[in-house]
Formats: C-alpha cells, sequence, structure tokens
C-alpha cells in the first residue's frame, strides 16, 4: 500500500518536499481529537516483553527515531504515535541557521539509500528549547532525546561554547542529550572528533548539563562511521573516562562504495552523508568494536542501515541498547515501526529470552 504512494506520489517529488508534505500529514493527524489514539492502537501496540530500561529511563521498546527528521521539535508526538519508541530530535545548533542550498536531499531508490547535505537547517536553541517548554506531556508522550551541533558560522576554535549555549538552553527539556561530531554536512565538524578536541568538548557540555537541571541527563556522543577502528576504540575510552553515558553509532558515511545507483548519478548528486542500507555492515562493525571495547559500561545506540526486524535484532545481539532508524522510514512508510516491533517481538520469544535487555550483547 505504502510502496504504491511511494512511487506515485513521493518519488515524483523532491525529496525535501515529499519529507515537509509527510511530516504535515503526521502532525494534522496527531491534532485530531481521538484520531491520534487511534492511529497509535494500530500502528504502535505495546509488547510488554519489548518493554526496556536504557539511560534511566522507561521505554515501550528500543526502537526509536534518528536525529534529523525532526530538526525543530514540531511533531514528537505524531512521530511517537507512528510506533517510534522514543524521538531524537535536532541537530539544534546554537544559532538559528537556514542550511545549506537546495537541492540537499536525494533518493537512491535501487540502494535504499539517500544522500542529504541538509546542513543542520534549524531555528536555533532558543527558540527550540522555547517549544520543548511548552510542550505538554501526556501518557503518549515518548523520551525525547535533543542533539546538538555547532553553527556553522561559529569558528571550530569557538565550538565548545556554541554547544554550551545550547546545552544551558535544551538540557532541562531533554530526556537525553546527544553531542553530534559526526555530521559530513558542517564543514570542520568531525575534527571535533579527535580526542584532544573532544575531551574539552564533552567536559565542558557535561558541566554545562549538569549546571542547567537538578538531576542527571544523561549525555551521548554520536559517531560517525568513516572513523579509523583504533579512533572508534580511543572515543570508546574517552566516554568511559569522562563518565559519558552512551555512544550513538553511527552518523551517515561520506563513502560511496558498492552501490547499485550509477555512478554517474552519484557523482551528479555530489556531497552529502550517505544513509540506509549501504551503511548497513560499517554501523554493525563499528557497534561490535564498541561493544568489545566498553564491555557493557557504556549504553550503545546502533543506527545505519537498519530495515528490518532482523536487522534490529542483530543489533540488540550485538550489543546495542537501543536502535534508531530513519532512512528505512522514508521507504518502508507509516507501518514500518509496527513490522519491526512484531518481529522483534517474535524472535524474543522464538529464542527464549524472558527480556530485551536479557539479549543485548548475548552474541558479543
Ligand atoms: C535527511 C537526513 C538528515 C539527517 N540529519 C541529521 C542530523 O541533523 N543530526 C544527526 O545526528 N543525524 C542526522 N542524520 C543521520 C541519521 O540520524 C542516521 O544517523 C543516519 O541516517 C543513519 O541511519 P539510517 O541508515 O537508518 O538512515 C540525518 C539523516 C538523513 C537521511
Amino acid at each position: 500500500m505504502y510502496k504504491i504512494l511511494f512511487n506515485l506520489v513521493f518519488r515524483k517529488m523532491d525529496p525535501e518536499k515529499a519529507h515537509h508534505l509527510a511530516f504535515f500529514w503526521i502532525r494534522l493527524a496527531a491534532s485530531v481529537p481521538g484520531l491520534r489514539q487511534l492511529v497509535a492502537l494500530v500502528l504502535a501496540p505495546r509488547d510488554a516483553a519489548l518493554r526496556t530500561n536504557a539511560l534511566g529511563l522507561d521505554l515501550p521498546g528500543p526502537f526509536g527515531l534518528g536525529a534529523g527528521f525532526d530538526k525543530n521539535a514540531i511533531g514528537i508526538d505524531g512521530l511517537a504515535m507512528l510506533g517510534f519508541d522514543y524521538v531524537e530530535i535536532g541537530t539544534v545548533t546554537g544559532e538559528p541557521q537556514p542550511g545549506n542550498p537546495q537541492p540537499r536531499l536525494f533518493r537512491l531508490v535501487e540502494d535504499r539509500a539517500l544522500i542529504n547535505r541538509m546542513g543542520f537547517n534549524n531555528q536555533g536553541s532558543a527558540r527550540i528549547a522555547a517549544r520543548l517548554a511548552q510542550r505538554q506531556r501526556g501518557s503518549l508522550s515518548p523520551v525525547v532525546g535533543v542533539n546538538i551541533g555547532k553553527t556553522k558560522v561559529v569558528e571550530e576554535a569557538d565550538a565548545v561554547a556554541d554547544y554550551v549555549k545550547s546545552t544551558e538552553r535544551l538540557a532541562g527539556h531533554a530526556d537525553y542529550l546527544v553531542v553530534n561530531v559526526s555530521s559530513p554536512n558542517t564543514p570542520g565538524l568531525r575534527n571535533l572528533q579527535a580526542v584532544s578536541v573532544l575531551r574539552p568538548l564533552l567536559t565542558a557540555v557535561r558541566a554545562a548539563a549538569d549546571a542547567a537541571t537538578a538531576h542527571h541527563v544523561p549525555l551521548l556522543v554520536k559517531i560517525a562511521p568513516d572513523l579509523a577502528d583504533e579512533d572508534v576504540d580511543a572515543v570508546a575510552d574517552l566516554a568511559l573516562e569522562l563518565g559519558l553515558d552512551g555512544i550513538i553509532a553511527t552518523n551517515t558515511t561520506i563513502g560511496r562504495e558498492g552501490l547499485l545507483a550509477p555512478a554517474a548519478r552519484v557523482e551528479e548528486i555530489g556531497m552529502g552523508g550517505l544513509s540506509g542500507a549501504p551503511l548497513k555492515d560499517r554501523s554493525l562493525e563499528v557497534l561490535k568494536r564498541l561493544r568489545k571495547r566498553t564491555e557493557g559500561r557504556l549504553v550503545l545506540v546502533s543506527v545505519g542501515g537498519i530495515e528490518t526486524a532482523e536487522d534490529a535484532w542483530q543489533r540488540i545481539l550485538a550489543g546495542a541498547d537501543l536502535v534508531q532508524g530513519y532512512s528505512a522510514f522514508i521507504y518502508e512508510g507509516p507501518f514500518w515501526m509496527r513490522r519491526v516491533h512484531k518481529g522483534l517481538g517474535a524472535r524474543l520469544r522464538r529464542d527464549g529470552y524472558r527480556s530485551l535487555s536479557e539479549a543485548v550483547g548475548a552474541n558479543a
């Protein structure tokens, strides 16, 4: 059904316009009294066996929406209505910014992939903090992660102050906070993954979050799949040293290997981060490496190329406490989360686990 809609309508539209249209419908449905509950009943049935606790948070399941879909925190409840167990908003930057010129989002349908160079288009931390503060949280409201990044015009040398500004504004509204140093679309951002730079950045963000709230806001760092294996280890060691709560792996890749799309088309698209199916193997590899290095001492959130319940299950067995998806949502549509949840529940029972947490890292 969604495949027909995708091929007849969305596929013919500019991908960013299609995103805005679909997101508008989602928000509209969530705003109609009664409809939100009805849609949630169909798309977000809860399986008690999938309930989990991670980062000190109670979640109806392990499967969240990755950052970048709801950059401005405008549709959190609608996304939960569709079945996501939690929603990561952002990336939010210190200052509002328009992002890169359009077109900046491209589909590679034959690869079940996307390339984007959005460039952190968002309304900025002040406005988004105000929006989060006004949110009415009800029984259907999901856990909300807030992902922060650097404002483009801020020099690399001043990055810490920019992240701290966002932290001061947003920490009080975040169930968890993510320092994003891995988007390929802000010049120099990924340099912040070097441990010498990352240490003072994460230390300052941790301190700012602690100063902004009376309770502990879990802090995670999101890394790129393009890091060398030793650098993955170095970030893991740093996260442990600084007492971070977890790592999100991975963001999009600058790599273009193994694509089915014609090389000329890929070249024509140009710069940007590749996401979706082609990211699957590397994302799993990074997860396994992180698990080996951290031995269950950090919460690991696996994202990148998850398309099926089996993909999500493999991540959990490999050590992911939580998983996220983004690109497959575009290709699979609103029944995707339901399918993944059903498949996860079935696998849990098939393999004789009594709870999700029992399965985490079982194959590590
Ligand atoms: C259009 C688009 C925008 C994205 N924007 C962000 C972002 O602002 N911040 C971020 O941390 N990740 C962003 N991502 C990366 C995703 O959160 C995710 O890490 C990546 O797409 C891999 O997961 P997937 O293969 O399931 O899509 C974006 C991805 C896409 C496709």
